[in-house]
Order: C-alpha cells, then sequence, then structure tokens
C-alpha cells in the first residue's frame, strides 16, 4: 500500500527498488528513519515484529494518533478547509504547546500535504484534496496495529532491536543537505550512523544521495549505483538524480 503522505526524502519513486534487495524474510524489521515509511507501506509484512522509528515528534505523534486514534482523527480532519489562511493557521498553531495530540496530528497532516514538497513551509494546496486519505485512515491504522512506534535517535534504536535475524532500513538525510529537514544532521551524524551499522549484527540495507564522500565512507560494503527523477522536476524536464544503495549481505 502507499503511506498517507508526503515527505522530504520520501521514498515514493524507489520503494519497489528498494524493496528488491530486502532477503525473503527477517525476524525483525527496523526503519530507522521513518518519515512517510514509504518503504515498510510497500513491503509484505514477513517478519514477526517490525518498528516505525523517527526523531520528528510531530511525525511520531501523526503515526501513533493514526495507530490508535484514527477515528478521532478523521472527525478532526473532516471538516478542514484547504485555503492559504488555513494553511498558515495551522502552521502558526503547531508552536502552540495547548493543542491536543489528535488536534497537532491534524495540523501537522494538513501542513504537510499541502506544502510544496512537504517542506512545512509555503502553501501549495490549490489542487490538494485530504478527502480519500481521510476516509482511509482506519486502513492505515490496520496496517500499523502490530507494529511498535518509536521516537528514538538512531544510536539508540539500533542496540536496541539489533539482533542476527534483524533487518535495518537506513535512509537518513542526504549528505551534505542541513537545513533541509528540521534538526541538521551533520558530518558527525553520518560517521555516528556509520559507527552503528558496523557494529550491527543483523543485515542492513541504507539509502543515500551517491555521491564520494559516502561512496568512500562505505567503501567495504556492497554498493548499488540507482537514478530517479528528480521530485521537484516536471515530467517534461525529466532531470535524473542519482542515489545508492548500501548494503552489508
Ligand atoms: C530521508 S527522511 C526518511 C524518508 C522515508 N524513508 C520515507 O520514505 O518517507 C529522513 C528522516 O530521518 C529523520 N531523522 C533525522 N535525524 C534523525 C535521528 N538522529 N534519528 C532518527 N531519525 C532521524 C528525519 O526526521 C526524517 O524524517
Amino acid at each position: 500500500m502507499n503511506s498517507f503522505m508526503k515527505w522530504v526524502g520520501g521514498k515514493y519513486l524507489l520503494r519497489h527498488r528498494i524493496l528488491e534487495e530486502f532477503p525473503q524474510t527477517v525476524d525483525s524489521y527496523v526503519e530507522v528513519f521513518g518519515g512517510a515509511a514509504w518503504v515498510l507501506f510497500a513491503r509484505q509484512k514477513n517478519s514477526s515484529m517490525e518498528v516505525y522509528n523517527d526523531i520528528n515528534h510531530d511525525l511520531v505523534n501523526l503515526f501513533r494518533c493514526v495507530k490508535y486514534h484514527a477515528e478521532e482523527l478523521q472527525k478532526e480532519l473532516q471538516w478542514c478547509l484547504i485555503s492559504r489562511e488555513e494553511f498558515m493557521k495551522a502552521k502558526e498553531e503547531l508552536h502552540s504547546p495547548y493543542l491536543t495530540d489528535i488536534q497537532r496530528a491534524a495540523r501537522f497532516f494538513m501542513v504537510a500535504r499541502c506544502s510544496f514538497g512537504a517542506k512545512m513551509e509555503t502553501f501549495n494546496g490549490k489542487r490538494v484534496s485530504l478527502g480519500n486519505v481521510v476516509k482511509d485512515l482506519g486502513m492505515f491504522s490496520e496496517r500499523l496495529r502490530a507494529t511498535v512506534i518509536e521516537q528514538l535517535d538512531f544510536e539508540k534504536l539500533i542496540p536496541l532491536y539489533d539482533a542476527k535475524g534483524t533487518l535495518f532500513y537506513a535512509d537518513p538525510p542526504y549528505f551534505d543537505a542541513e537545513g533541509y529537514y528540521t534538526g541538521d544532521f551533520g558530518r558527525e551524524d553520518h560517521l555516528r550512523l556509520k559507527a552503528s551499522l558496523e557494529k550491527a549484527e543483523g543485515k542492513f540495507i541504507l539509502t543515500y544521495n551517491d555521491c564520494p564522500y559516502i561512496r568512500n565512507l562505505y567503501g567495504d560494503y556492497r554498493v548499488i549505483p540507482l537514478e530517479r527523477q528528480n521530485n521537484m522536476t516536471s515530467c517534461s524536464t525529466k532531470r535524473c538524480y542519482k542515489e545508492i544503495i548500501i548494503k552489508n549481505f
């Protein structure tokens, strides 16, 4: 199934290609940098345990509300108007500490869905409708029924779930794209990630933008080049963006 939202760096276009690299079965599947979870939603559940993790509190709150309070979230969203004014208001209200989790999840969802490239900045909602997604929230709640939702830094998460039968899928913020996501992810973090994955007993699949620094960092591993159309360009211009898959098996 598809995800219910867009997200910066979301693997919408590459999800099927990434899944081709997955082993047939695993004991536990852990999505380390969950985002909109395009790969998690696209995969056939074939593990006894599944984990969605992201450091972003608003994302994790939205996933928890979809999982545990789908009907209440549906009610909160059903009268939501899509306009520049409502977008600006919802964006402003996300700073308030007085929202309930469900109110916060609804505003966050609306702003992500109606912003250009899901960057939570400028309004791009002229042709967006929330109708179908809101109607289907029950289906997403059911899909997440047995999924553990975590909000941890990857360095804490990886050892927590590490075992021989675990598959980690890690899709960190791109290298050299600091400031693109909320919370910067700098060179130190890329090095911390390498150290955490290197220590893992389980299998890992990692996706990155294709650049010499990352190729060099993971020089001892299998690197598979990929191309996708740039999400931000129109079909007519067809500019391609190079990414890589890195595996330890
Ligand atoms: C490229 S996006 C993941 C996109 C996801 N694969 C999808 O299909 O939507 C990277 C995610 O990593 C999260 N993140 C950033 N720093 C993190 C950290 N230290 N630990 C865990 N997650 C982090 C960001 O909040 C962001 O959602």
